[in-house]
C-alpha cells in the first residue's frame, strides 16, 4: 500500500468587508465593549451582508489557496468544506464551491463538525492522500455564523463572526506535512452548543420561529471548561505521537473561541508566551474558519516558514475536538 506523506502546500482566506464592532453591539443588546473585551478578547468581527453567503467566501479562499499551491482547479480531486452554516441544506456547500471554482475533476462534500471541522477535514484527507486514493484536495472552513446568531441573546451574539480559510493538501517529502492528527467527539454534550430547530427532529414551524429555536443556543460557561481540557489533552497526545515536546513547537494555532480559553490551553500545555497565535480581537469566533484564517495570516506575516513545527487544536459544538502536528 502507498504510504505518501501529505501536507499543506497552499493556503488562502477571505471574509466579508462588513464589520460589527463592540460599539455597534452596545446599541443592539445590553452589553459593553469592556465586558466583551475582558471576557473574550474580541473587539470586532466581520459580518456578511444579507446577499452574501458561505460558499462565496469558501470559493474565494480556495481559489487563493489553489493559486498559491501552483495548481489549477482541474488538478483538485476532492473539496471538503467544513461548515455549520451551509448555503442551504442541500446540495452541499462543497459541491457548490466545486462548481464555483470550476474544479471539474473534483468531488465536493461537507463536514459537519462545528469549530473542529477544519481538523476533521485535514485528518480525513491526509489518509486519502497517504493511501494514494487522491493526490490533491482542498479543505475549507467557511462560515456565515452571523445569520444563525440571535441578536437578542447577548451570550452568543457578541462571540461569532464570518469568514473562510482554505488549505490545499498534497504529497510532500518524508518528514514534512502532517505528522500526527486525531479527531474526537462526545455527543452527550449536545445541548451545550446547538441549533434546536430546522432539522428532522424539530422542523421549522411558525412556533419554532416565534420561539427563536432556529438560532444557535450556547451554554458558554460549561463549554469553557470542557474546551480547555480537551484541546490541551489532545495537543499533548499529538505532540507525543509525533515525537516532539512542547518546546519544539514553533507556533500553536488554537481555534479562536475566546482569548481566555486560548490563554488557559497555553498555560495547561506549558507553551512559551509569544508562541500562541491569536487574531480573535479582529475576527471573533469564526468556528471552522478560525484555524485556516489564522494559519494563513501566520504564513503571510512570516510567523510560519518552511520547516516550522505547527500545532493546531480545535474544540466545538457536538462536542467535537481535534489536534494536529505538522511540519510546514
Ligand atoms: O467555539 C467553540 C465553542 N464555544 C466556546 O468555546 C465558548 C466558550 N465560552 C465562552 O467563551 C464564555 O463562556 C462566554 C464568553 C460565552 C461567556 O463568558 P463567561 O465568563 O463564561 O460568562 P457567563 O456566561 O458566566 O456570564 C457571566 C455574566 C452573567 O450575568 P450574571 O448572571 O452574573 O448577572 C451573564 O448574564 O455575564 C453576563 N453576560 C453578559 N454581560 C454583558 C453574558 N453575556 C454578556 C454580554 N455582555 N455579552
Amino acid at each position: 500500500m502507498t504510504n505518501q506523506n501529505a501536507g499543506i502546500i497552499g493556503m488562502g482566506h477571505a471574509y466579508p468587508e462588513g464589520i460589527l464592532t463592540n460599539a455597534d453591539l452596545e446599541k443592539i443588546v445590553e452589553t459593553s465593549d469592556e465586558w466583551i473585551t475582558t471576557r473574550t478578547g474580541i473587539k470586532q468581527r466581520h459580518k456578511a451582508a444579507d446577499n452574501e453567503y458561505t460558499s462565496q467566501f469558501g470559493t474565494a479562499a480556495a481559489k487563493q489557496a489553489i493559486e498559491r499551491a501552483g495548481l489549477k482547479p482541474e488538478d483538485i480531486d476532492l473539496i471538503v468544506c467544513a461548515t455549520t452554516t451551509p448555503d442551504q441544506i442541500m446540495p452541499s456547500t462543497g459541491a457548490l464551491i466545486q462548481a464555483q471554482l470550476g474544479a471539474v475533476n473534483a468531488a465536493g462534500m461537507d463536514v459537519f463538525a462545528a469549530c473542529s471541522g477544519f481538523i476533521y477535514g485535514i485528518t480525513m484527507v491526509e489518509s486519502m492522500i497517504r493511501t494514494g486514493q487522491i493526490k490533491y484536495a482542498v479543505v475549507i472552513g467557511a462560515e456565515v455564523l452571523t445569520k444563525y446568531v440571535d441578536y437578542t441573546d447577548r451570550g452568543t451574539c457578541v462571540i461569532f463572526g464570518d469568514g473562510a480559510g482554505a488549505a490545499v493538501l498534497g504529497p510532500v517529502p518524508e518528514g514534512k506535512g502532517i505528522l500526527a492528527t486525531k479527531i474526537k467527539s462526545d455527543g452527550r454534550y449536545e445541548e451545550q452548543l446547538y441549533c434546536p430547530a430546522g432539522g428532522t427532529k424539530l422542523g421549522t414551524t411558525h412556533a419554532t420561529i416565534d420561539d427563536r429555536m432556529h438560532y444557535f443556543k450556547m451554554k458558554g460557561n460549561e463549554l469553557f471548561k470542557v474546551a480547555v481540557r480537551s484541546m490541551a489533552d489532545i495537543s499533548a497526545e499529538m505532540l507525543e505521537k509525533a515525537g516532539y515536546s512542547v518546546d519544539d513547537v514553533d507556533i500553536v494555532i488554537p481555534h479562536q473561541a475566546n482569548q481566555r480559553i486560548t490563554d488557559a490551553v497555553a498555560s495547561r500545555l506549558g507553551v512559551a508566551e509569544g508562541k500562541v497565535y491569536s487574531n480573535i480581537a479582529e475576527h471573533g469566533n469564526t468556528s471552522s474558519a478560525s484555524i485556516p484564517i489564522a494559519m494563513d495570516e501566520c504564513i503571510e506575516s512570516g510567523k510560519i516558514k518552511e520547516g516550522s513545527l505547527v500545532l493546531l487544536t480545535a474544540f466545538g459544538g457536538g462536542v467535537t475536538w481535534g489536534g494536529t502536528v505538522l511540519r510546514f
